[in-house]
């Protein structure tokens, strides 16, 4: 009788099963969701704002793999430089990827395939910035490892580089620098040169210039769909506050330095028009205006639900600016009341806001010329 109950329940539950995978199957039909990611593939180059490990095995200051750093984030301490998300890995979940793409220095093989992250905090545009803080990938070590990306892919596609470049073309690539060009050069005149070389025309200049011939040779190395972005408002940071306002009552923004990094930002679109004009033909560039749309998310702090812009959420001393956050130190009660999680970066729900509107914005203040939706879906034209 036991054996004979178990299974008439077993034939029950099989039956229940199928119901259930039947209506499943069946409330799947109706309006057509798109199935998988809107591209192939994602590959990001940048600073600590997207590093998601890379820095971990390099011998510096410009480390996050410690708690509290990862706090909100589903696999924890990561090395990520805030609590949760960064831009790309909302980019990544807003394009239709499964997973967060994976740090360059753990990804080996077919998994390279579907994009990397080469990304290393404290790096920028020059080899030499965030030396202070010690070893970094900059962005020419970053392209010579996206290179040797590239040829590992050629030999998973059988040395037919005509498949190869077909593939690279559909991929989104993603370029954040600049910012450590500033905060860890050219703001630093104690440790670097170039303030005194360079005044902050001839410096934007020359970033710029430096800049144009990276990206061009990404453009060479097969990217054909790629987004840059602005230097954010870093005279508004909590580290800038913090020594601005060094009498201790103050969150008025270092307007100086913004409008120094501006410089860089109005030359860096000039440089994707040029690119979309004819200049890298059969590609598309898209500058993701992170200064403005920061700038708005700041001024409009209470519609985001945000109570402190001023101070990170996790750090030492005025503004928790002045050191950044330390191992284990608690951090603060509600993260999302905060634009900031610590002296430098955004916290997860500012990073959140910040790659929706990159994404999907309509404004060309936000995102110009396109936004990152429609440079996904966009026909390039392949004749070059
Ligand atoms: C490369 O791939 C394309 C498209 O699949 C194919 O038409 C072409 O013949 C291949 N070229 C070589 C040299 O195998
Ligand atoms: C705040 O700043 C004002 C001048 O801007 C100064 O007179 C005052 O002493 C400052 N308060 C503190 C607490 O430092």
């Amino acid at each position: 009788m036991e054996s004979g109950n178990s299974s008439s329940v077993a034939v029950l539950v099989v039956a229940l099963a199928l119901l259930f995978l039947s209506t499943k199957v069946c409330s799947q039909r109706g309006p057509q969701v798109p199935q998988g990611p809107l591209v192939p593939c994602f590959y990001v180059f940048g600073d600590s704002l997207v590093d998601n490990g890379n820095n971990n095995g390099i011998l510096t200051l410009a480390r996050a793999n410690y708690m509290p750093y990862g706090i909100d984030f589903p696999q924890g301490v990561t090395g990520r430089f805030t609590n949760g998300r960064t831009i790309v890995d909302v980019l990544a979940q807003l394009l239709g990827f499964p997973l967060f793409v994976p740090p360059y220095s753990r990804t080996r093989g077919r998994a390279l395939l579907r994009g990397v992250n080469y990304a290393s905090g404290a790096s920028g545009i020059r080899d030499e910035t965030g030396n202070n803080l010690g070893d970094h990938l900059s962005m020419n070590q970053q392209l010579e490892n996206y290179a040797s990306t590239v040829q590992q892919m050629r030999r998973m596609f059988r040395r037919n580089d005509t498949e190869l470049e077909n593939y690279l073309s559909k991929c989104i690539f993603y370029v954040g620098m600049g910012s450590n060009d500033y905060l860890n050069n050219y703001f630093m005149p104690d440790m670097y040169s170039t303030s005194s070389d360079y005044n902050p025309k001839t410096y934007a200049a020359l970033l710029l210039q430096d800049y144009s011939r990276q990206l061009t040779e990404l453009y060479q190395l097969g990217a054909r769909r790629i987004i840059v972005t602005a230097v954010g408002q870093i005279g508004c940071i909590p580290y800038q506050l913090a020594r601005y306002n060094n009498n201790g009552n103050g969150s008025r923004c270092n307007e100086g330095i913004n409008r120094i990094v501006s410089l860089f930002n109005t030359g860096l679109v000039k440089l994707v028009d040029r690119f979309n004009k004819g200049g890298l033909p059969g590609s598309k560039f898209v500058y993701a205006n992170l200064y403005e749309s920061a700038k708005e998310l700041v001024t409009n702090a209470p519609n985001y639900g945000f109570e402190v812009v001023d101070k990170g959420c996790c750090g030492v001393g005025r503004n928790n600016g002045q050191i950044t956050c330390l191992p284990l130190q608690p951090p603060c009660d509600d993260r999302r009341k905060y634009v900031f999680w610590d002296a430098f970066h955004p916290s997860e729900v500012a990073n959140i806001i910040l790659a929706k509107k990159a994404f999907s914005s309509k404004s060309r203040t936000d995102v110009y010329p396109i936004n990152i939706q429609q440079l996904a879906l966009l026909e390039l034209n392949q004749n070059k």
